[in-house]
């Protein structure tokens, strides 16, 4: 018996894919975890002795044996389930976790840390505050899912503009369930855009990436979008190379990076 295995404290009891190299993973964890704020993310572990998916690069890193492969994930669940945890994964090819991660099916088990961690959230937004953006690229949606399904059930007090960019179509995950949102709750935009238009010549929705709603006056205009940091605050989340492109064209209008010493209207958070 594996004694990594042994630590594993959760189940699988879903996984939908919307391509072999994306899923959503619901878990199911022996325990309820601790009360979480939308936003936050956990550690997901696996026995490094677990086979990785056939097929995936070489590790970028080679992993030890006996080891638990740690790594961080946003929870995509809104906490009212507090037995039910729901993850937005991608599987990177040369990684360590994901072509692990990738293996699971419902009824398989692995770790889920019992830490709650992060300060991606919106409890500290100021209420004075009219428009709050939530763009990401990828699985960066995961946390977003989290505070749009709290703000289905207990509304929070700002108009979200949610900014969504991925490569194809089939991989804009909660399309259906933020169309729906969009339509049905008050204050909310959605703008999913496909990167890859000419691998999707079907998609009929926004194309290019999701930089473009802050570096073209005009198209912010379209959302009425104000870059003013006393009034609009900015979630960045998923690639960094993104997140550095935004970061660097809100902070000459006078946008600060939130952190727990400093406040600021720009949040971000780097998956890696
Ligand atoms: C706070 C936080 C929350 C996160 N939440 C999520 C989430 O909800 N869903 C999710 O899919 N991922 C999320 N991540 C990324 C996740 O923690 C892992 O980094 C990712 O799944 C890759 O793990 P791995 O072990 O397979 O690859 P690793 O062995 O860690 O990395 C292999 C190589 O790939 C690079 N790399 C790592 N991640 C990516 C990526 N996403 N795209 C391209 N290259 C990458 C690394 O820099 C390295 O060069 C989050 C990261 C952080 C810091
Ligand atoms: N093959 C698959 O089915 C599949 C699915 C998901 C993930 N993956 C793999 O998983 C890893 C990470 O996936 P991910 O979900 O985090 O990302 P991703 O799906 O690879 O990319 C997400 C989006 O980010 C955009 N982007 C990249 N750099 C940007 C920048 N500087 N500014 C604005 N937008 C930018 C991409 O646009 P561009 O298209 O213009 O680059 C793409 O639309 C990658 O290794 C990816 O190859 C594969």
């Amino acid at each position: 018996m594996d004694a990594i295995a042994e630590k594993y404290n959760a189940v699988v009891t879903a996984k939908v894919s919307f391509t072999s190299d994306l899923f959503i993973l619901k878990v199911k964890p022996d325990k309820p975890l601790a009360e979480f704020v939308s936003g936050q993310y956990v550690l997901l572990g696996l026995s490094s002795n677990l086979a990785r998916r056939p097929g995936s690069e070489p590790e970028f890193k080679e992993s030890k044996p006996d080891r638990m492969v740690l790594r961080a994930y946003s929870i995509a669940s809104s906490g009212h389930e507090p037995d039910l945890l729901e993850f937005y994964i991608s599987v990177v090819s040369n990684g360590a976790l994901t072509p692990r991660l990738a293996q699971l099916h419902p009824g398989d088990r692995l770790m889920v840390g019992d830490k709650i961690r992060g300060f991606f959230t919106l409890d500290t937004v100021p209420r004075e505050h009219s428009t709050v953006v939530l763009a990401a690229t990828g699985t960066g949606l995961a946390p977003y899912i989290s505070m749009m399904r709290r703000h289905s059930a207990h509304p929070y007090p700002f108009r979200f503009v949610i900014l969504h960019g991925a490569p194809r179509s089939w991989e804009l995950g909660y399309l259906d369930e933020l169309r729906m949102q969009a339509r049905h709750l008050p204050r909310v935009t959605y703008i999913p855009s496909v990167t890859r238009m000419k691998e999707d010549p079907w998609w009929t929705g926004d194309t290019g990436r999701i930089t473009k709603w802050f570096q073209d006056p005009e198209l912010a205009k379209r959302l009425e979008l104000e870059w003013d940091p006393n009034k609009t605050s900015v979630f960045l989340c998923g690639n960094p190379a993104m997140i550095h492109e935004v970061e660097n064209t809100l902070k000459p209008l006078g946008y600060t990076i939130h952190g727990t010493q400093q406040p600021g209207s720009l949040h971000t958070e780097e998956y890696w």
